[in-house]
Order: structure tokens, then C-alpha cells, then sequence
């Protein structure tokens, strides 16, 4: 059996969480940390399915194919075509590159590097078929990864397609929602694990509800997906996926978990999305103002991503951050708060005293996630400038 070296890619700030968790899905402590992603060496097409099925935390799943050092351009040529594409693509498939170039001696831009690779490529098929494959941009087949790095190259396939945020679930969208895979971290880096009540008073389209229960009821995050581009590889083997996918049993935890939101039209959003993960345990959510929420229980977690709207007056949004953070400390004592917001500087003005802040990408955005400990004396005094709170 052959094996590859793969690589998970994720978001900046979610390595540690991604490397956990891929070492657990493969039994293995092998993987290594990268910028942005997690390598991992010598692993089957089996375990392409399984982290692309399993893992909460990853975005896409790259198998290479080459990794070479540049000495000119014609080098990506030579390399392409000593590929053997024909393994992984028949002729009649459309492929699509993907490519990246930066500090590169030899390619100033991918649009030319992405052009040698296909030309490789199709002179390959040439030779040996008589055609070529044809290209689409829209709905390839096949999807061909081109990383240029000053003089590093890597070849790949990309085994996922659309990246794994798109778990499926969500068929209602709610202006300025956080990634799956980025809520899916953040409540990984919290530690909980659904031992103690969970709300999100400001859920919108239900994200935060909809990967804790995915978690703490152990149902893949895959399971709702119908896609993942290795279907489309020619050795692609059904039985192995559909033998990964019948192991994926349902939980049984019953971890309490709710959401709310000032908005009829989110929790009406919330409300479909969740239906999709199982019905009649699904969270509860329901239309309610976050300052008029008092805790339903002595101890519990909060998950929020409020808003962080560029469109409000920055005067507006730094109060209402203000208000948020007056309002856990009167009415959530024992409780933890985990906010993530990309308004660094709305942030300053919750005027509690941070347990943790860790700098978290939202796609392109940064921002950070802060972890609040509710407890008498957690209120820092309101000072003007609070701006240590980076
Ligand atoms: C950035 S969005 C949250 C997105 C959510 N995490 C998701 O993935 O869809 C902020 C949410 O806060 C809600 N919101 C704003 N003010 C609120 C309030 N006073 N009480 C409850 N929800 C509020 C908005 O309706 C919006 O849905």
C-alpha cells in the first residue's frame, strides 16, 4: 500500500488544537505543527477519509504528490510531467489549479506557474492518451494544489474541495456568521467537553450550538457533508469511506446547550440549522435579549461572538461591549464567558479582567478570543485607555 505525506491546513491560531486532534482521529503522535496547518507523514488514502470526515478543526486536506526545490522555472515543468496523474484522473475528468507564488525567483505571479503545471500536465496525458484533460474553473473534478515558496515547491491534490467548513448543516445564512471551523476550535480550546450547561446569547445562525453538539455528542463533523473531492480520484474506495462513515455512531451525552438571539429572523435561522443535526435533541434556541438573560443554572459556559460591526459609531460599539461585560459580571457569576470578536478594540471596553486572550483568525479577519473567569472581584475598574488588553 502506498503512503503520502498529507497536510491539514486550518486557521491561523488553531494549529495546537488541529495537531491534537489529528494525532487522536489517526492514533498516532507523529504529526507535526506548520504554519497555518498540521504535516503529517506516511499515512494511507484510508486516513485521507478519515481526517477529512473526522476533523473539526481542518480546512482542507492535501495529499502530495512532489515536493522539489526550484532552480529555474523550467524545473516545475520537469517535475509536473514526471507525475503520474494518470493514477489519480482519467483524461475525461476537468481539472482545476490551484496555485500560490510567493518570494519566488523564477515566478512573480501563480498565473504562469499554474500555466507550466497544466501544460505539464496535459502533455503528459498527450503522450500517453492521445488527448488532454480540459480545465474548469467552476466545477473541476480535480483539484490540483501549487505552492511556490522562494524556492520550495510542493505539488498536491486537494482531497476536500469547498473547505470543511461547509459541514452541510447550514442551510440558513445569518449576516456576519463565525466559521464552523473557527467555532469548533474555540470551544476546543476552552476545554469543554459538554460537562456543564452551554449558551450562546447571541447566536445567530446557531454556529457555536451546532458544533458543541456535534462535540460533546461525538457526531462527526463530516456526517452532514455530502462532498469531499477524493470521491472523484480514481482510486477512490467506497467501501473504505462507507466502512469510516457506519463506524460514526451517534452519541448519547445529553449536554445542555441553548441559544438565543434579539433577532426572530437568526433564531429562526438557528432553529433550521440545528434541526439538521438530530432532530428532538437538537438545542433549544429562542428569541431573547441578551441584557435581560439571567443564568439558568449556578455554573455553566457562554460562547459569543457578538457584533462587531464596523457600521456602528465606534463610541456605540465600545459601550455596548461595556454593557456586555457589566452584564456577565451581575448576572453569570460562576460562570465562564468565552468572547470572540474581531473588534480588538471593542473588546478593551468589556472591562473584565481576561483569563486568557488568544489571537484567532475569522478567514482573513483577526481577532480574539477571550476567556473570562465570572466570579466576585472579576470586574476590572473601568479606567480610561484600558488598551493593555492585546
Ligand atoms: C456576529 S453575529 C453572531 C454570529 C453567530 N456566531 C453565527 O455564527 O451565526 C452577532 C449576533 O448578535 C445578535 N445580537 C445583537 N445584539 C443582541 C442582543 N442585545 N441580545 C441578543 N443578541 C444580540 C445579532 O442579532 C447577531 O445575530
Amino acid at each position: 500500500m502506498t503512503n503520502y505525506n498529507l497536510f491539514a491546513s486550518t486557521y491561523q491560531g488553531l494549529e495546537e488544537v488541529l495537531k491534537a486532534e489529528v494525532d487522536q482521529i489517526l492514533d498516532t503522535e507523529s504529526s507535526s505543527i506548520r504554519r497555518r496547518g498540521v504535516a503529517i507523514s506516511d499515512r494511507s488514502l484510508f486516513d485521507v477519509y478519515k481526517l477529512n470526515f473526522y476533523s473539526r478543526t481542518a480546512l482542507r486536506i492535501f495529499l502530495e504528490l512532489d515536493r522539489f526545490e526550484l532552480r529555474n522555472a523550467k524545473d516545475l515543468y520537469k517535475h509536473g510531467k514526471e507525475i503520474e496523474w494518470e493514477r489519480w484522473f482519467s483524461v475525461n475528468q476537468t481539472i482545476k489549479i490551484e496555485a500560490t507564488a510567493n518570494n519566488s525567483e523564477y515566478f512573480d505571479n501563480e498565473i504562469f506557474a499554474s500555466q507550466l503545471l497544466k501544460d505539464a500536465i496535459c502533455d503528459r496525458f498527450r503522450e500517453i492518451h492521445g488527448e488532454r484533460p480540459s480545465v474548469s474553473i467552476d466545477h473541476p473534478d480535480i483539484l490540483i494544489h501549487l505552492q511556490i515558496s522562494s524556492d520550495n515547491c510542493t505539488i498536491s491534490l486537494n482531497s476536500t474541495g469547498d473547505s470543511l467548513h461547509k459541514r452541510g448543516y447550514k442551510t440558513k445564512q445569518t449576516p456576519a456568521p463565525i466559521s464552523e471551523v473557527l467555532a469548533a476550535g474555540i470551544i476546543q480550546l476552552s476545554g469543554w467537553k459538554g460537562e456543564v450547561p452551554l449558551l450562546d446569547p447571541m447566536c445567530g445562525s446557531g454556529t457555536f450550538l451546532a458544533e458543541a453538539f456535534m462535540l460533546s455528542d461525538d457526531i462527526a463533523a463530516g456526517k452532514y457533508r455530502q462532498w469531499f473531492a477524493f470521491k472523484s480520484w480514481l482510486p477512490y474506495n467506497k467501501e473504505d469511506f462507507a466502512a469510516i462513515k457506519h463506524k460514526s455512531v451517534l452519541g448519547s451525552r445529553k449536554s445542555f446547550i441553548e441559544g438565543s438571539d434579539i433577532h426572530p429572523l437568526s433564531v429562526m435561522a438557528a432553529e433550521e440549522n440545528l434541526s439538521h443535526l438530530y432532530k428532538g435533541r437538537n438545542p433549544n434556541v429562542s428569541v431573547q435579549d441578551f441584557f435581560s438573560l439571567i443564568k439558568p443554572f449556578p455554573k455553566g459556559v457562554i460562547f459569543m461572538n457578538p457584533p462587531y460591526d464596523v457600521r456602528l459609531e465606534k463610541k456605540d460599539i465600545k459601550e455596548f461591549y461595556a454593557q456586555i461585560g457589566d452584564h456577565l459580571k451581575k448576572n453569570f457569576e460562576g460562570w465562564d464567558a468565552w468572547i470572540f470578536s474581531s473588534n480588538i478594540d471593542a473588546l478593551k471596553s468589556v472591562g473584565l479582567k481576561p483569563n486568557r486572550r488568544i489571537p484567532l483568525y475569522n478567514g482573513p479577519l483577526e481577532g480574539r478570543l477571550m476567556h473570562f473567569q465570572l466570579y466576585k472581584g472579576s470586574k476590572r475598574p473601568r479606567i480610561k485607555n484600558i488598551g493593555d488588553a492585546t
